[in-house]
């Protein structure tokens, strides 16, 4: 018997015994295809030498510092390297050991950005329905997953929530993706006039929704909207990237795609790869210096932020990824994984929508295609999807409660950046298998 606490208490996990590029082996012998990277995390692959070799090589130099002591040649080099390909205006960066700490020190930098310029009547965090942003409780208190957030509702902190941009549900069909965009853009609008502008801190979103709607980007010209309308109410606008971040989408930051550059940008997973918990927190030079020019010192911190050895993996990654030119094969394998998604499920029964960017793709599941009425959330298509893939041996990411929290499955992929056409190929194939037997059910 295990004397962990995991995910589930009354299911039993394989263990995993190794990884070599996009594989994954467990103890007995038997093989995974990883195509959904964890939960998004793999980019390098599973146990690149040249990662190894700079962890070891930091290992054997220093493991451990305390950062109220000291600062590091690596995790300075880690700064210098995300800087140097950051949004316009991101100047400063502030290390933390995963997605959820980034969002936390984004909340708490954002509020403290406006203490220190006297603005201290600021208090409310706008986010949206349906997003994941991390399991603390600010983060949680933020998302919008609300059976995530139900058993702890008297511990969060308030926040408010508006539409996402979903466009597959969300948008009417007398609408244009123009006219659903600037829908959204004024509710968000009334949202920041109903709480008073000058009393929001911040707007938060995932630049595409990852796993909670299953990759879905924003219809064009959204996030210029709400860049603009923020801008207006001198709120700033928090783009959380830990999932869709780091290349997934074919850019280093989705943002690109957006035309807008955030004032926050939290990234974490595809930054270590997988090799060691980090995240970090890139912020616009205007709240660095707010920040210098008052207290001198961000009230937050970690014992373990900037960790050495989690920095030499980052920074390996990110070398690998560059000298590699992943970024391009992110972008090829994704419109190839976009067309033979299509070509597997345009006309499968029970799939209503694919959509995503890069090798970060998703596929929404319905009971019947015209009507996009969901499966009976009792049957928990997403955890039968989920088994009869790992029977076939293929790693995806299926999650349930996609329409409303509660109904609606989808299956969320994001190979590593590794990957080529043939096992793209496989991907579909298997996850059509792995479908179609758990419908069949
Ligand atoms: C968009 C997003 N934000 C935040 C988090 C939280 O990250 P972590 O699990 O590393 O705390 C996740 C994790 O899936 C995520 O997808």
């Amino acid at each position: 018997m295990s004397h962990i606490l995991h995910r589930q208490t009354s299911h039993s996990y394989p263990l995993a015994a190794s990884g070599r590029g996009v594989i994954i082996r467990d103890s007995r012998g038997k093989e995974y295809f990883d195509a959904s990277s964890g939960a998004a995390v793999s980019c390098v692959g599973h146990s690149h030498p040249d990662v190894l070799a700079a962890m070891r090589a930091q290992l054997e130099e220093l493991a451990y510092a305390h950062t109220s002591f000291f600062s590091t040649q690596v995790a300075e080099q880690l700064a210098d390297e995300l800087v140097a390909h950051a949004p316009i205006g991101i100047g400063h960066v502030f290390f933390v050991s995963g997605g959820s700490e980034a969002i936390e020190a984004a909340l708490k930098l954002a509020r403290q950005y406006f203490v220190e310029r006297g603005e201290d009547g600021r208090r409310y965090v706008i986010a949206r329905r349906q997003s994941y942003h991390g399991i603390t409780l600010g983060a949680l208190a933020v998302g919008g997953r609300e059976r995530a957030r139900a058993p702890f509702a008297p511990l969060l902190i308030e926040a408010q929530h508006v539409s996402p941009a979903y466009e597959y549900r969300g948008r009417r069909a007398d609408e244009t993706p123009q006219d659903y965009s600037e829908r959204l853009a004024q509710e968000f609008e009334s949202k920041m006039q109903e709480l008073g502008g000058g009393n929001v801190i911040a707007f938060v979103a995932e630049t595409v929704v990852g796993a909670t709607l299953g990759a879905v980007p924003a219809v064009a010209g959204y996030f210029k909207r709400v860049r603009d309308i923020c801008d207006r109410h001198g709120v700033l606008l928090i783009l959380d990237e830990v999932m869709c971040g780091m290349g997934r989408t074919g850019t280093l930051h989705a943002c690109e795609q957006e035309g807008i550059s955030p004032d926050l940008i939290a990234v974490a997973k595809g930054l270590g790869g997988g090799y060691a918990p980090i995240g970090a927190l890139l912020m616009q030079d205007r709240i660095f210096d707010a920040i210098a020019a008052g207290s001198g010192a961000f009230q937050h911190s970690h014992t373990y932020m900037g960790h050495p050895l989690a920095c030499a993996a980052a920074l390996a990654v990110q070398q690998v990824m560059r000298r590699d030119g992943l970024l391009g094969n992110v972008r090829a394998q994704g419109a190839y994984l976009s067309r033979r998604l299509n070509e597997r499920f345009g006309n499968h029964p029970f799939v209503g929508d694919v959509r995503g960017r890069g090798l970060f793709q998703g596929i929404e599941l319905v009971a019947d295609r015209d009507s996009k009425q969901p499966f009976d959330p009792k049957f928990k298509l997403h955890a039968r999807v989920k088994r009869e893939a790992m029977a076939r041996g293929l790693l995806v990411y299926p999650m349930g409660g996609t329409v409303d929290g509660t109904a609606g499955d989808h299956v969320l992929l994001a190979p590593p950046f590794i990957v080529d056409a043939a096992a793209v190929d496989a991907i579909a194939e298997r996850l059509g298998d792995a479908i179609d037997a758990a419908t069949a059910e």
